[in-house]
């Protein structure tokens, strides 16, 4: 699909169909011109609410506001309606918040991260009719300050992130069948390949002589060997090094912890973080952003099998600490521990990990939303503001001097899992600052991702499955690195 800036009024611009937004239940626009057939049919305007009026080759969708957020979100929504028509081209106005280019940006994003969906296992997949969108330089306000190169860019950089997002919700979606340890690391050999970054991939033997135990304790029972993927792209005029650090379990069954077969449907997603920071290293490369930026995963499974380790076990981490398996099932926080360990001797400015870590991040904020974690106020405001940017939700989980009492161990330096029954996406966390250096604490930034990376239901431009959580607000932030 093809976004095209056209700088003429929208009734002048040639389209199969055009798209209305009624902005706050306000039907008395210009471009609101088939009021007595919307009112006939009883059509408001609401939240979302979308009407296809097909004898006038026309769909109005209602927006809360002109908020970037809305806007996109109502790109989406129109796009998931055009799905079912035949209309080959639509146009619509531009519909921003004082930014031109940030309207630009929200209906290209809305429109491209709406059009998803993932149907390459259907014997049948659908096709997308519409194969261009044309955006009017003139605004909803009815001004147009006619920077269209600027607008032209806006919709190249939206292009570029979309795709990055649709690029990992494609690698999420994908069947663990398909989609193992060393398969992901052929597709980081790709997007490295394609991207003009160096790629490193390590194996068994390298994790082992590393001195990784608690990486490669996870990893045993798995038919595939365990690999540590290290992506590097440094942009020219870099002055800062970023760390992104990814969990890659391409599949999660619990281990000899099992989870019942509810919890596990769906553990396909546990490489989401991995995934995500996959997508934005490719971002970033096309971007060309003036930084500095590893991608490193730990990609595994966590199965079952006759090597496969046990609660009652204890590893060595490559950091020295001695960690008492109580639970298999808490297995991302062994295998970042060891990478972040591995990340550290990059003498990163920022390290940035991603996880779809623990089920209590849903439990403390639901599915929307993802947890922010760390010691550094200034850090996570940072990647608050970045992700409210982006139209991606987060909050922040707070540290206390109570919580960490809970990781202690009788037998090791530290238990896998806490003692306690709440505040479980805090401890999982608290777990991983034990592995990072003392003069590190306030570089490093946790991101738990375990309710938004992969919905059961389609919510704004996200459709069933991966959402590629994470790819946006991240790319944003090292958008605003100064
Ligand atoms: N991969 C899961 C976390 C998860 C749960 C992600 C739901 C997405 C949706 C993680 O490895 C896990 O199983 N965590 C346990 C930790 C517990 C054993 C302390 C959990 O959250 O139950
Ligand atoms: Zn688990
Ligand atoms: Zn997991």
């Amino acid at each position: 699909m093809k976004i095209e800036i056209v700088a003429k009024k929208v009734k002048d611009i040639k389209a199969d169909c055009e798209v209305v937004f009624v902005v706050a239940k306000k039907t008395k626009h210009k471009w609101v011109k088939d009021l007595a057939e919307l009112n006939k049919q009883g059509y408001e305007g609401g939240d979302d609410e979308v009407i296809s009026l097909s004898q006038k080759n026309k769909i109005y969708v209602g927006i809360t506001s002109l908020e970037t957020e809305d806007v996109r979100i109502g790109a989406g929504i129109a796009i998931k309606s055009l799905r079912k028509t035949k209309y080959k081209s639509a146009k619509l106005g531009l519909y921003h918040n004082g930014n031109e280019s940030d309207g630009v940006s929200a209906i290209s994003e809305g429109f491209l991260l709406g059009s998803y969906i993932f149907d390459k296992y259907k014997s049948k997949p659908g096709k997308l009719s519409l194969a261009k969108i044309n955006i009017s330089t003139e605004s909803y306000q009815g001004t147009s300050e006619q920077k269209i190169a600027e607008l032209k860019k806006a919709v190249k950089e939206a292009e570029v992130i979309a795709e990055a997002v649709n690029f990992t919700r494609d690698i999420v979606n994908t069947p663990p069948m398909d989609l193992d340890p060393v398969t992901f690391s052929g597709i980081a050999k790709e997007v490295a390949k394609k991207g003009e970054l160096s790629v490193k991939v390590y194996g068994e033997n390298y994790i082992k002589k590393e001195g990784m135990g608690a990486f490669l304790a996870v990893s045993k029972a798995s038919a595939f060997p365990p690999q540590l993927i290290h992506l590097t792209y440094r942009g020219t005029g870099a002055k800062q090094k970023i760390v992104l650090v990814g969990k890659g379990l391409t599949y999660d069954t619990g281990g000899l912890s099992i989870k019942p077969s509810e919890a596990m449907l769906s553990m396909k997603m546990d490489m989401g973080g991995a995934g995500a920071i996959l997508g934005v290293i490719k971002a970033v490369s096309e971007l060309k952003l003036p930084v500095e930026v590893h991608a490193i995963i730990g990609a595994t499974e966590n199965v079952i099998g006759k090597d496969a380790y046990k609660p009652d076990d204890v590893l060595v981490a490559k950091n020295g600490k001695t960690i008492e398996v109580r639970n298999t099932d808490a297995e991302g926080r062994l295998v970042l521990a060891d990478i972040l360990v591995y990340a550290q001797e990059q003498k990163p400015d920022y390290i940035i990990d991603v996880a779809t870590l623990t089920g209590a991040c849903v439990v403390a904020l639901g599915e929307y939303t993802a947890g922010v974690m760390g010691h550094s106020d200034e850090l996570k405001e940072s990647m608050k503001q970045a992700a409210k940017k982006s139209g991606e939700l987060v909050a922040e989980l707070p540290f206390n001097r109570y919580l960490p009492k809970l990781m202690k161990s009788e037998i090791a330096d530290i238990s896998n899992i806490s003692s306690g029954r709440y505040g479980g996406a805090i401890t999982a966390a608290i777990f991983l600052s034990n592995f990072i250096d003392k003069s590190n604490q306030k570089k490093w930034l946790h991101i738990d991702i375990a309710g938004p990376a992969y919905v059961k239901n389609e919510w704004a431009y996200n459709s069933y499955g991966a959402t590629g959580a994470g790819v946006r607000m991240i790319t944003e932030w090292l958008k605003d690195l100064k």
